[in-house]
């Protein structure tokens, strides 16, 4: 049996309705703020995301999919979203018309260790908003990114926000992890020493317990923060209260990437099982210069859609899309039937065409079809030029089954279906 690579999912079903849905939901949520669609290729030069992403972090050092391709390049398979789009913005020189607003979505791929909600291959939407660096810009982005939950219908979640500040702040910040992380040091777990050595924010976004353990008395970025960057992210808080978005302040999210300056935020179920980040996102200042692009700053945000697709309800999901079920009794009704399931489809009604199998396995393979009517035609039907319509979810003998004249059977189902 062949299966596909660990952490990565074949999506049909319920889970690809979900998957689409959210889709669609999100993008009308980004139109109406002003985004248009992107894609950006799936693989890019792997510099593309060393350069963006921070070479220290566990994402570039440890969770890309690199390969050489047959001309010898270094490629990657996309971790994120950001540094392709970042990318695409600078190569196609988008940035002549600012603002930029560009939503995107689809498969990313990071070499974790898979676990409930955390695949190899996920799917993630997301946007990137170029030009205007305002803490203006910044609620309004925070608040779309809300709004796309409600609209797919997830209210139960979380807002924390935080600020990495600008060089300034971080800069004195680093000093003072640095030398607090210094004096926990042999406590610290390998990677956080290492981290310590190489990129000491990191740290703060480490996993390990006894690291969070430590990480809880380490000091708060707002006590080092610039007076622009304190103004800059008082001004984003009293924002989002004006925009009436609920937030927490987390003063140790740092997200895991090197790109991001002042504004940082994510999203977390407060609901149910599931307490992983469905989302985040931030400010950056460099990513286009560091591309060769103007000096531009941009906000963005990505939710994984997979871990949005484990909040949403099944049930909701069932799918019901062909919802009448045209079915000769016996194979001598099948022309007489075709020709109804023909007429049906002509009149844009989702119709299934059942005439395989005897009545019984008919009548089965409606029902999991989720058929709400299924129309019989049978030798009475066919001598008294009629059919009978029965509604599979009534229980009610009476309202059952009824009998309607063929020529009249269209504008018959068009009611029963607008009134169901
Ligand atoms: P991120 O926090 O690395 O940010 O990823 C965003 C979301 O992708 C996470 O909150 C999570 O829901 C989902 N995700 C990440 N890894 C996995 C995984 N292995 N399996 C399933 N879902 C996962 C970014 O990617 C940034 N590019 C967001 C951004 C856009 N910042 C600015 N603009």
């Amino acid at each position: 049996m062949f299966r596909p690579p660990r952490g990565m999912k074949d999506l049909y079903g319920i889970d690809f309705r979900k998957y689409d849905y959210i889709v669609r939901t999100a993008q009308k949520v980004a139109e109406k703020y002003g985004y248009e669609m992107i894609s950006a290729p799936i693989i890019e030069h792997t510099e593309v995301f060393q350069r963006a992403i921070g070479d220290n972090t566990d994402i570039a050092s440890k969770e890309m999919y690199t390969f050489l391709d047959k001309g010898g390049d270094s490629i990657t398979l996309r971790p994120e979203g950001t540094a392709g789009v970042i990318r695409a913005i600078v190569t196609n020189s988008l940035t002549q018309n600012l603002p930029v607003r560009l939503m995107y979505y689809g498969e990313m791929f990071r070499y974790d260790r898979p676990q409930k909600g955390r695949y190899r291959q996920f799917r993630q939407l997301g946007v990137e908003y170029l030009g205007d660096k305002s803490p203006y810009t910044d609620s309004i982005t925070i608040a779309t990114a809300s709004e796309i939950l409600n609209a797919i219908g997830i209210f139960d979640f979380e807002i924390l926000v935080n600020s990495l500040g600008d060089d300034e702040t971080r800069e004195a910040y680093i000093k003072a992890i640095v030398k607090y992380f210094s004096r926990h040091k042999n406590r610290l777990s390998q990677d956080s020493q290492i981290r310590l050595q190489k990129n000491p924010l990191r740290i703060l976004d480490s996993k390990d317990r006894g690291d969070i353990e430590i990480c809880s008395m380490a000091p708060r970025i707002m006590d080092y923060f610039s007076k622009d960057a304190g103004n800059y992210f008082d001004k984003v808080c009293e924002l989002l209260e004006k925009y009436g978005v609920k937030y927490e302040v987390d003063p140790f999210l740092v997200r895991g990437l090197d790109y991001y300056s002042h504004t940082a935020f994510e999203f977390k179920p407060t609901k149910g099982e599931y307490k992983d980040s469905i989302g985040g996102g931030g400010r950056y200042d460099k990513l286009l210069s560091q591309f060769n692009g103007p000096d531009v700053s941009g906000i963005g945000f990505a939710f994984g859609i997979e871990r949005l697709m484990l909040l949403l309800d099944n049930q909701k999901f069932k799918g019901n899309i062909r919802r009448v079920a045209v079915t000769p009794v016996t194979d001598k009704e099948n022309d007489i039937a075709f020709e109804l399931f023909k007429t049906l489809h002509a009149c844009d009604i989702a119709a299934e065409f059942l005439h395989v199998g005897n009545l019984s396995k008919k009548m089965k393979v409606a029902d999991r079809l989720n058929c709400e009517i299924t129309l019989l035609i049978g030798e009475n039907e066919r001598a008294n030029g009629t059919v009978t319509v029965k509604f599979m979810n009534v229980a009610d003998e009476a309202r059952k089954t009824k009998e309607v004249n063929i020529n009249e059977i269209v504008g018959f189902i068009k009611y029963a279906l607008e009134r169901s």
